[in-house]
């Protein structure tokens, strides 16, 4: 039977939470370290570092390097969020480079005339494509906080993409699932299939005109991508393809900076991203009604209760309230106060599920369900929290002839038509309806989380379940687990729409399944794995940097 010692813990609480603030002093280390989803990218890293870099132009460095080793997850044709916090000034900001519609895009541009959901129209080709963000990213990051110049930093890549990459089974595994999308665009064909087909083990992928693409950046910085031969031939390629971009979408793309979600958890800061991704908010909202209750001391399956319960109302409010805060009024202060939270978690039962039809409200369609992350730390504690995408594998799988860009398909990350059942059957939200010059919402979750003993960089792809598999990999880090051992626990997760709790196979034991049934849960256990985290940890008394990459795909994580 379940017992908590609810209203003691919760004074306790208060208490607690009031005493926090966020940690002042400035971080020393004496190492370095890179974290990333592809050993090239963070090879890349630990040489543009040891080349008198900083962790700025290292994330430069790996960013660029992914979008040519890892082109199912990211890519110059996609878009993320780099946090980036700096030792000197002790400060931190969200580097927003998430894509924008373009300005021709419109609310029912993905409906068809019977007015349901195309869900191909969204994904595949050059109309599911926003207009991309990272050239301008990598190009404000490397002038306003790098070292070196983006040509520097860009060497790597372009290094890369000229010399090949081999392919690897998860390679194939990606490949595989997007072949026939591929074959559609000649030039993506070209680039990514060997003979119209999924390449063989081994064998290498080079990309000359995306080398030539990085180089134009290097020369010209963010004018080598959104003006001049490269916007032409994208602008001609998208447009000849059926396409609905415009010079003026390229010129007119900026990035933006955004002040990052801080929250204050039981003697820990989080700092998360910011709108338009919902991983802060919804954070927020996790850890202020979890900090209600004593989690340390709890038991694993009131752990396990707990953290669904809170999962299943964030995920509900991710849904109906959310969107880009530069197009929509988000109630962000109301929905990540103490307050609400208290209101929020006021009817969770100490022993039983909350049916999730039991709350009123709608969901939100999973996010793009490839993307990467990354995570550095530099030696004078400059530290970067990355996550990039193109949404799918191999986003639209478009490739404008002659630019070697793929573009990303982040398009379907709005909600095509609010309100009603989307092809998942799930519904999105007003708040994130298509519109010209608009983010679209993202999970994308990258985060720094620090107490008075450690510190950790933080961060994965997978849809709609990067806020989960943070929330989680956070408690776990707060628990005083290692960094191997937090990018390898197994994983749950619940957004409060289809009514189910999915797990990796391992997460559950028999015994607490039957339990979390017992409590109403409907549990499913998934063919295979999820995510791909990338952490570094700096263990604050004794300076000392561990670095850990997900086991269950193919990075590296390295410490110097
Ligand atoms: N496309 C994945 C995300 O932004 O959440």
């Amino acid at each position: 039977m379940i017992t908590l010692r609810k209203i003691a813990l919760f004074s306790l609480s208060i208490l607690l939470v009031a005493c926090q603030s966020a940690p002042k002093h400035a971080v020393v280390t004496h190492q370095q370290a890179v974290a990333s989803a592809h050993p090239m990218a963070t090879v890349a890293g630990l040489e543009i570092l040891n080349a008198g870099g900083n962790a700025f132009d290292a994330a430069v460095a790996v960013s660029a390097t992914l979008a040519v080793v890892e082109p199912y997850s990211s890519g110059i044709g996609g878009g993320g969020f780099w946090l980036l916090h700096r030792a000197s000034d002790n400060t931190t900001v969200m580097v927003d480079g998430r894509e924008v519609a373009p300005l021709k895009a419109s609310r029912d541009m993905y409906l068809k005339k019977n007015g349901e959901v195309d869900p191909k129209a969204s994904i595949d080709g050059p109309r599911a494509a926003g207009i991309p963000g990272e050239p301008a990213a990598l190009d404000y990051i490397a002038r306003h906080y790098g070292k070196l110049s983006l040509a520097a930093s860009l060497t790597p890549a372009i290094r890369a993409a000229r010399a090949g990459f081999r392919v690897t089974p998860h390679y194939r595994q990606m490949a595989t699932f997007r072949r026939d999308v591929l074959r559609r665009s000649p030039a993506a064909a070209a680039s990514f299939l060997q003979d119209n087909e999924v390449p063989q083990l081994g064998y290498t992928i080079t990309q000359p005109e995306l080398a030539a693409t990085l180089q134009a950046m290097a020369d010209k910085g963010r004018d080598g991508f959104y003006r001049g031969e490269v916007a032409d031939k994208l602008i001609q390629g998208v447009q000849q393809a059926g396409g609905i971009w415009t010079h003026k979408d390229l010129h007119d793309y900026q990035i933006r900076l955004r002040t990052p979600q801080v929250i204050h958890y039981r003697g820990n800061t989080i700092t998360t991203a910011a709108l338009p991704s919902s991983g802060g908010i919804v954070m927020a909202e996790m850890f202020n009604m979890l900090s209600q209750w004593d989690w340390q001391g709890m038991s694993t399956l009131q752990r396990r209760h707990y953290e669904i319960e809170v999962m299943r109302r964030a995920y509900r409010d991710r849904a109906l309230y959310l969107g880009d805060p530069d197009k929509v009024n988000v109630p962000v202060t109301r929905l990540t106060s103490m307050a609400y939270a208290q209101k929020l978690s006021a009817d969770i039962q100490p022993d039983k599920a909350t049916p999730s039809s039991e709350l009123p409200g709608i969901s939100e369609q999973p996010g793009g369900n490839h993307t990467t992350h990354f995570s550095i730390i530099d030696k004078d504690g400059n530290r970067v929290s990355a996550t990039l995408s193109v949404n799918y594998p191999f986003g639209s799988c478009f490739v404008p002839p002659g630019t070697g860009v793929l573009l990303n398909d982040e398009m379907d990350d709005f909600s095509a038509k609010p309100g009603t059942p989307n092809a998942y059957g799930l519904v999105g939200a007003e708040a994130n309806a298509i519109a010209p010059g608009k983010r679209m919402l993202s999970s994308m979750s990258p985060t720094f989380v620090e107490n008075k003993d450690r510190l950790a960089i933080i961060g994965t792809p997978g849809g709609s379940r990067i806020i989960t598999m943070v929330f989680e990999g956070i408690l776990a880090f707060i628990d005083g687990k290692n960094a191997h051992a937090i990018v390898a626990q197994a994983r749950f997760h619940h957004q409060y729409l289809p009514d189910v709790v999915q797990f990796e196979p391992g997460a559950f034991s028999a015994e607490l399944q039957e339990d979390l049934q017992f409590m109403g849960y409907n549990l499913r256990e998934l063919d295979g794995p999820y995510g791909n985290m990338q952490l570094v940890i700096l263990d604050k008394r004794t300076q000392a940097v561990t670095a850990a990459s997900d086991p269950r795909v193919e990075g590296a994580a390295q410490v110097e």
